[in-house]
């Protein structure tokens, strides 16, 4: 049984994240919230805990972990050089949604590399993962709380329904506000490059550390190498195939429903009246509202039991770069 501890704030309810350090101490799992989504932690120092990870996503062994922990000087100890893009990077965005990929140390275990010479770090932003890691007192692995494969988890409900019982302690703090998981970038290499888009765009990371490579997206071009098994195509999905449509959704929408297919529609700015037996979400048009939305909006429409969605395409600009990498990864076959 999963013992769950809804946390109001880390101060009043210091019992439940005492527990949840001694739990992750001893080898344990806990799923907690960040500031992006939520994670399933486990000793990150500790393989045989880590493996634990892996066997309760059902996730490859060639995918790796990211490392989060509390402070600057932790991540440095996990890191065998540290140069000064991370050092600028670390001081303007940690804690926040931003992973640094460089080399390892020997300490960091093989199976949270996933074999490679590298490991991936960050410090979250949100309270209550920052109050766990400080009580935690060791670095902890943590990918998306979910299966893999599956959509992220924005609530505690969501890492319930994916994962059930493999879970020892849930600290539910409520939905998580960024709702997108956090940008990659791997610094081990001469230039800095994009792994993953995220809540931090490329523009805000370029301004302080110069030009980077930006990662092809799949949508611009599915043949590249894959350095990183996030960039996978086919990731992020719903149960229910997905359609990404830059124009005219709503007719897509009405001539689907009109075969009696179910569908589910996340309409954007333009015309939402209901469509009868259509399941339609009116999605914000701030990106960054957007992007705290999609997930759960994807969950709900699994759980209705769409067979279809159909997703108004937001526009190909900068600060839609992360929810449109999603999308179309959501939506590859
Ligand atoms: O916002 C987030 O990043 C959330 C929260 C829980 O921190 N975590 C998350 O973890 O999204 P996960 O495992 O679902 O995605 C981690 C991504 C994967 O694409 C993985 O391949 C990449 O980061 N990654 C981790 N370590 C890496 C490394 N050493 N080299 C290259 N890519 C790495
Ligand atoms: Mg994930």
């Amino acid at each position: 049984m999963t013992e769950v501890y809804r946390i109001h704030s880390p101060q009043s309810d210091n019992s439940a994240i005492l527990r949840a350090a001694e739990t992750l101490r001893r080898g344990g799992l806990v799923a907690f919230p960040t500031e992006t989504v939520y994670g399933l932690g486990a000793n990150a120092l500790d393989a045989a805990a880590v493996s634990r990870i892996f066997a309760a996503k059902g996730r490859p062994t060639i995918n790796p972990l990211i490392v989060h922990v509390a402070r600057v000087e932790k991540a440095r100890e996990l890191a065998s050089e540290w140069p000064e893009a991370a050092e600028r990077l670390a001081e303007r965005f940690w804690p926040g949604p931003l992973t640094l990929v460089l080399p390892k140390r020997r300490i960091v275990p093989e199976i949270v590399a996933a074999g490679a010479a590298t490991v991936g770090l960050r410090i979250p932003a949100h309270p209550v993962a920052r109050a766990l890691l400080e009580a935690a007192e060791v670095p902890v692995a943590a990918p998306s709380a979910n299966r893999s494969n599956e959509i992220s988890p924005t609530t505690a409900e969501h890492v319930r329904k994916s994962l059930g019982d493999a879970v020892s302690v849930l600290l539910d703090g409520g939905p998580t506000p960024g709702g997108l998981e956090s940008t990659v970038l791997d610094l081990s290499s001469d230039r800095p490059r994009l792994l993953r888009p995220g809540l931090i765009a490329p523009a805000e990371i370029e301004a302080l550390i110069g030009p980077i490579d930006r990662a092809p997206t799949v949508a611009r071009d599915s043949h590249q190498p894959q350095r990183s098994p996030g960039q996978l195509p086919r990731h992020y999905a719903p149960r229910a195939a997905m359609e990404c449509r830059a124009i005219a959704g709503r007719a897509r929408v009405e001539q689907l429903a009109h075969e009696g297919i179910r569908v589910g529609w996340l309409a954007l700015g333009g015309d939402d009246r209901p469509i009868p037996g259509v399941t339609t979400i009116a999605m914000p048009t701030s990106s960054a509202d957007y992007a705290a939305q999609l997930y759960s909006a994807l969950h709900m429409l699994d759980d209705v039991g769409v067979e279809r969605i159909i997703v108004d395409l937001p526009p190909d600009t900068d600060e839609w770069l992360a929810i449109r990498d999603r999308l179309w990864r959501g939506s590859v076959q």
